[in-house]
Parts: C-alpha cells; sequence; structure tokens
C-alpha cells in the first residue's frame, strides 16, 4: 500500500516539503490550497520531474478536499508568511482563521491521520489545530525543534569546522524567542560542546539560533524561510511512514511532563508509525528549567488570545 501524504498550502514551505518528500520516494502526495492554479501548477511540474528523478510517486495539486482524502499524513503550512520587523506572533489572528478552515477540512477528509503543523506561531497554531481536531495528542504535532536545531547544528559545524553529520542538537521550547537550545545536549562526535567551545561562543551561536528565522525574513524581505523548515518537516514526515520510532524535538501536547500541562511545547519526541509514541523526559538543570517555563508561558499567552 502507499502512502499518501496532502501539504496544505502550496507556497513555499509546502512546495518545497512536496519537492522533498517527492524526492525520497515517502509517498504520493497532494497540494491543495485555496488560491486556483497554483496547486494544480506547481503539483503537475513536480510530478513531471519524477521520471528524471526516477520516483515512482503520484503528485496532484488542487483546490478541492475530497482529493486529501484518506491521507496517511497531512503537513498544515497555510498561512501568512511574516515581513521583515514582524514576530512570529503578529500572525496569530490572521493564521488561525486559516487554521480553523483548513482543520475542519482536512479532518472531515482524512479521519485517522497525523497532522504535522508547520504554519506560525508555531506552538499556538498546534494548540489551535489539536483543539479543533479533536484529535489525541499522538496525531497532532508540531514541527519547529527539528528547524531550530538543524540551525544550532549548522552554526556550531560552522564554528568548529567540522561535518554537520557529526553535530547533534537539542532545542527546546516554543518556536520562538524564548526558545531553549541545550548546549550540554549539544554534540559533536559524541563530545558536548561545553567541552569544544568557549562560553561566550556558544551564547553567540545560541542567540543566532533563535533569531534564525528571522535572518532569513530579513534577507528575503518578502517572506521568511523554507528550505530548512521544510526538510525538518519532511523528516517528521519520513520518521512516521517509515516507523522509525525516531526521536526529534517536537511541539507537543503536555499533560504534566516538564511540569506543564495541557499546553502545546518543544520537547524531545519519539515519532513512529502512530504519531508521537513517547515524550522523553531528561533532567534539566534550574536555569534550563526556567527557560522552558518562561517558553511555555509566552506559548500560553498566545493561546489564551485566541481561547484554545
Ligand atoms: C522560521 C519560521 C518559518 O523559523 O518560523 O524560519
Amino acid at each position: 500500500m502507499r502512502n499518501k501524504v496532502t501539504i496544505v498550502g502550496a507556497g513555499n514551505v509546502g512546495a518545497t516539503t512536496a519537492h522533498w518528500i517527492a524526492a525520497k520516494e515517502l509517498a504520493d502526495i497532494v497540494l491543495v490550497d485555496v488560491v486556483e492554479g497554483v496547486p494544480q501548477g506547481k503539483g503537475l511540474d513536480l510530478l513531471e520531474a519524477m521520471p528524471v528523478e526516477k520516483r515512482d510517486v503520484h503528485v496532484i495539486g488542487t483546490n478541492d478536499y475530497a482529493d486529501t482524502a484518506n491521507s496517511d499524513v497531512v503537513v498544515i503550512t497555510a498561512g501568512i508568511p511574516r515581513k521583515p520587523g514582524m514576530s512570529r506572533d503578529d500572525l496569530l489572528q490572521t493564521n488561525y482563521k486559516i487554521m480553523s478552515d483548513v482543520v475542519s477540512k482536512v479532518v472531515a477528509n482524512s479521519p485517522k491521520a497525523i497532522l504535522i503543523i508547520v504554519s506560525n506561531p508555531l506552538d499556538a497554531m498546534a494548540q489551535a489545530a489539536y483543539k479543533l481536531a479533536k484529535f489525541s495528542r499522538d496525531r497532532v504535532i508540531g514541527m519547529a525543534g527539528v528547524l531550530d536545531s538543524a540551525r544550532f547544528r549548522t552554526f556550531i559545524a560552522q564554528e568548529l569546522k567540522v561535518s554537520v553529520e557529526n553535530v547533534t542538537a537539542f532545542v527546546l521550547g516554543g518556536h520562538g524567542d524564548t526558545m531553549v537550545p541545550l548546549a550540554r545536549y549539544s554534540t559533536v562526535a559524541g563530545i558536548p560542546i561545553t567541552e569544544l567551545m568557549d562560553a561566550a561562543t556558544i551564547e553567540r551561536l545560541v542567540q543566532r539560533t533563535r533569531d534564525g528565522g528571522a535572518e532569513i525574513v530579513k534577507h528575503l524581505k518578502t517572506g521568511s524561510a523554507f528550505y530548512a523548515p521544510s526538510a525538518s518537516a519532511t523528516e517528521m514526515v519520513e520518521a512516521i511512514l517509515k516507523d522509525k520510532k525516531k526521536i526529534l524535538p517536537c511541539a507537543a501536547y503536555l499533560q504534566g511532563e516538564y511540569g506543564i500541562d495541557g499546553l502545546y511545547v518543544g520537547v524531545p519526541c519519539k515519532l513512529g508509525r502512530s504519531g508521537l509514541e513517547q515524550i522523553i523526559e531528561i533532567k534539566l538543570t534550574a536555569e534550563e528549567a526556567a527557560g522552558l517555563k518562561k517558553s511555555a508561558a509566552a506559548v500560553k499567552e498566545l493561546c489564551a488570545v485566541i481561547g484554545v
């Protein structure tokens, strides 16, 4: 049986997610958007790349959610992106309206799907999707930690002039200015980066990671990052479809873990065929725990504004 993945939103993030998924031959793809013509055009264009890439992937673009029926995974990227000077939080009201419309249509057509939320502000949108979908928490997961860790890993590899393959990193908390990159659990070939760099250097890389989204927005001027966000969402899709039991930092609905209850926050998660299969609780220092609490408070504030 072939897997079916729907991607909602045929903008840069959605279309590039389709590209990575097709390139990895993970699933047949439905690209859906409200804009007439864009998903159809991008979907057909990607389909026509498949003979060259030697991938047997069926891709369609559509405005009709009937085409998305019975998807295994639905990646939701719909929403407006940031412009320079805007924070992710400035997108809250507009993207909540879009999320409400999208989730009802997704759920009606794919009641068994696993949802991966990519729209910003990430944690609040994941919480909104969870409440709107009324799915169990294992089937609504937010993408942010993979992206934030990827940025941290990039900067660590650049700084130490080592292969990115050697670098692992963990970033917890919300996908925003309060995210919590964990230097102690970030390693180069198994060696904690705290053994390899001084505190000031680590702090500089941590801050660049926190500002990583804004750095790209500043360059692009008309939108936000899409290559790394879509690659990150794809890693989650792959972990789920291949039942890899892979531990990745994701936004998950906490029910008491890390002392947080009833809120989406980024934590280490095990992803497999049933979605979020386990939340891994690691011991945090007092400072890290305080950082996570602060981050959770920021997410909670946003959720309160939209009442989710
Ligand atoms: C970023 C946006 C997409 O971090 O949240 O690039």
